[in-house]
């Protein structure tokens, strides 16, 4: 068994890729079916998802999986289209940044049309549980896209809604004429857009705060915009419960502190049939370990999705960085990417 995926598709993924190219054991099948640029660096991809797909909530993302180079290569993207477009067309679109010196992005760009993509299923804790009660959006940047999601996706509107929007001009203001529309056609609906060329966060905060009492307050965008904002909220009486927010990434637990009293591991590497000692950092994944030592292994997505870091082990046990889940001490196959060891091991590469 597969200490970290128990499917037995794995042990025939070999075959399986050699009969439908690119498949990966639990991700969904989506083509593409446009690219639109939004904003000078803002790409809106429209995608046909496999019925299969299980559907989503807004407010979700899904992993985008792409094959490069012979690698996989995967990243969280928030979904930004409506519930009723994949209700009623199997489509979703993903607002994606595309960063020009990054690894992954800028492949988006270059995509084709129709070409096959892996999406994960919806993940994520991000949406709007309670839409009979007044509700406050504040997203910045590519934060609108999960908000966006679950604006156009309001079907029966029950109470005011507020959105500001802060942007770097309104050039950058993906996903803006949707918005606006939204704002016309529906009264409860209200949209501000906040630029930051002219308007300093201050105002900003002190425009969130005039009428913040007995609303819901959901944050998105960079790290220290939330953070500001937050901080500005609690600060005028908000109840913090009352604030949701969105982190992007995908959800790690922490791991266990290691202390001085904490036992060094020694782990066995072994390729082409020599075996390499090594001192094993339980904080790291076993990949990391493995590169550390300059070994080198197969890896892709590096967050346990394409299986291209699976290996064998000998002996041992480890811990799924994902799930916290403890394998067996025997033989099995492990993904190096999202398991750390926590006795010694015996891992053939
Ligand atoms: S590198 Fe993709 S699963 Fe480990």
């Amino acid at each position: 068994m597969l200490a970290n995926q128990p499917s037995l598709t794995l042990y025939l993924l070999p075959l399986l890729q050699r009969l439908w190219p690119g498949f990966l054991p639990g991700l969904y099948r989506a083509s593409l079916l446009s690219q639109q640029w939004q904003t000078p660096d803002m790409l809106l991809l429209t995608l046909k998802v496999s019925g299969r797909w299980p559907g989503f909530v807004p407010g979700q993302h899904i992993v985008l999986t792409l094959k490069h180079n012979g690698r996989y290569l995967s990243r969280p993207f928030s979904i930004c289209s409506s519930l009723k477009r994949w209700q009623s067309q199997r489509q979703i679109q993903l607002c994606c940044k595309i960063n020009s010196i990054g690894e992954f992005t800028p492949l988006l760009a270059q995509l084709p049309d129709n070409s096959l993509l892996n999406i994960s299923q919806a993940q994520g804790d991000f949406y709007w549980q309670q839409p009979a009660l007044p509700a406050v959006f504040i997203a910045a940047g590519s934060g609108i896209t999960p908000i966006a999601a679950m604006l156009l996706s309001q079907r029966h509107w029950l109470a005011p809604v507020s959105l500001y929007y802060r942007v770097r001009g309104q050039e950058n203001a993906a996903l803006l004429s949707e918005l606006e529309q939204l704002a016309a056609r529906q009264p409860l609906f209200s949209l501000q857009l906040s630029d930051s060329c002219t308007t300093p966060s201050a105002t900003l905060q002190q425009q969130v705060i005039a009428n913040a009492a007995s609303k819901q307050f959901f944050l998105c965008g960079p790290a220290a915009f939330m953070a500001q904002i937050r901080a500005a909220l609690v600060s005028s009486g908000v109840d913090a419960a009352s604030i949701q927010q969105e982190q992007f990434g995908l959800a790690m637990p922490a791991l266990p502190t290691v202390t001085s009293d904490s036992p060094t591991l020694t782990g066995h590497f072994i390729r082409a049939g020599i075996s390499k000692a090594v001192t094993l950092n339980p904080q790291q994944s076993l990949l990391q370990n493995a590169e550390q030592h300059q070994l080198s292994p197969q890896f892709g997505c590096r967050i346990g999705v394409c299986f291209q870091c699976v290996c064998d082990k000998v002996s041992g046990q480890v811990r799924d960085i994902r799930t916290g889940s403890l394998s067996g001490h025997g033989v099995e196959q492990i993904q190096l990417c999202v398991s750390q060891p926590v006795t010694e091991l015996v891992i053939k590469l």
